[in-house]
């Protein structure tokens, strides 16, 4: 049996599970009964080697031992699949850039992508490409910095894909302006759509989450607010304060089944940073990887903190980089 256990390498996980669970004389017997088949016939009984691995009431639990998640019991006959199958996501900015490798990674992941923008046609191409890969979405054209506006696109959205239990605020704008430059205007646009507007989604869609106890919040902040950047305090400053409603949420709703993270991009190739005075080939040169990130490197690092499987990670910042800041 022994030699059973050393040839089979899912056996042996097994052998190890039901020790770790702490199963009783009887149970761990049964195990060793079912590993027994291995070696000639009969087969063993899956199913009854599963309940065994997986009683609710096997404590104490001791060392690494695979627990059912509720409602979902990890299988490792499955793998880890981060679907999303039977979520709806909303994606602010999700018409062009980040917010696009956001979308349509969600969308392939199984989620029922809204994507919000201001650009309504941006929104649709986003849109367009999801259900070309079979994926579900829709486009709601509108300001996500705005009451009003916001309210209109959770009520479009709810109506059409159902209640919203994931959030991806994503939606930014930038300015390069040495600091006694700033004038209030400015200050107020950037402090208004990168801050005040992921507290007016969060603040309208959070019931949603709320009412069914699941929710997966992620904001996108930045790494200027990591690092500090030349004239651009009013975006570190806007992206800070995303760091800290990240981390405040976190807390509010840590035992609500709710998780709220955030991902500060390092430097990335988009159209935002197309738009600006930096040399994209020049400085990607200067980064540990020698290269700019790509839109769906942001996208993939979301895909991870909205998924079941990341249910015990909050309040984080996970810093898809390229290794320019350590954290
Ligand atoms: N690109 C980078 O290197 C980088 C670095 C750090 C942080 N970020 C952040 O990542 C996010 C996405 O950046 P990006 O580079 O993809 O930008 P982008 O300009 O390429 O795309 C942003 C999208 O957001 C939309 N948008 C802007 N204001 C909006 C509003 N009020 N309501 C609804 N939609 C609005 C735009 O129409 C656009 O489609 C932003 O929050 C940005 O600050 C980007």
């Amino acid at each position: 049996m022994l030699i059973a256990l050393g040839a089979d390498p899912e056996l042996r996980t097994h052998f190890r599970i039901a020790v770790t669970n702490g199963l009783t004389e009887d149970e761990l017997a049964e195990v060793i009964y079912h590993a027994s088949g291995y070696a000639g016939s009969p087969a063993p009984s899956r199913p009854a080697l599963r309940s065994a691995r997986l009683r609710p009431d096997s404590e104490p639990l001791r060392g690494q031992a695979m627990r059912p998640v509720a409602g979902r019991p990890y299988d490792e006959t499955q793998g880890v699949s981060m679907s999303l199958e039977g979520k709806v996501a909303v994606v602010t900015g999700g018409g062009r850039g980040i917010g696009e490798a956001i979308a349509a990674v969600l969308g392939a992941q199984g989620a029922a992508v809204a994507v919000w923008d201001l650009d309504g046609e941006g929104a649709e191409k986003t849109v367009a490409g999801i259900r070309e890969a079979g994926g579900t979405a829709i486009a709601v054209a509108g300001d996500a910095a705005d009451a009003a506006a916001v309210a209109a696109a959770a009520a479009r959205t709810r109506a059409e894909l159902g209640p919203v239990s994931i959030l991806v605020n994503n939606a930014g704008i930038t300015a390069y302006e040495p600091f006694t430059t700033i004038t209030e205007e400015s200050w107020d646009r950037l402090i208004g759509v990168n801050l005040r507007g992921p507290f007016l989604v969060t603040r309208e869609l959070v019931p949603d989450m709320l009412a069914t106890g699941w929710g997966r919040i992620v904001n996108i902040s930045s790494s200027s607010a990591q690092t500090g950047a030349p004239a651009m305090a009013h975006y570190a400053a806007s992206k800070g304060g995303v760091i800290g409603l990240t981390k405040a949420l976190a807390m509010e709703y840590a035992d609500k089944g709710i998780t709220v993270n955030n991902v500060p991009p390092g430097f990335i190739d988009t159209p935002l940073i197309r738009e600006g005075p930096i040399d994209v080939e020049a400085a990607a040169a200067t980064m540990p990887m020698k290269r700019a990130g790509r839109p769906e490197d942001i996208a993939y690092a979301v895909a991870y903190l909205v998924s079941e499987e990341a249910g015990y990670v909050t309040g984080q910042t996970l810093s898809a980089n390229g290794g320019r800041y350590l954290v």
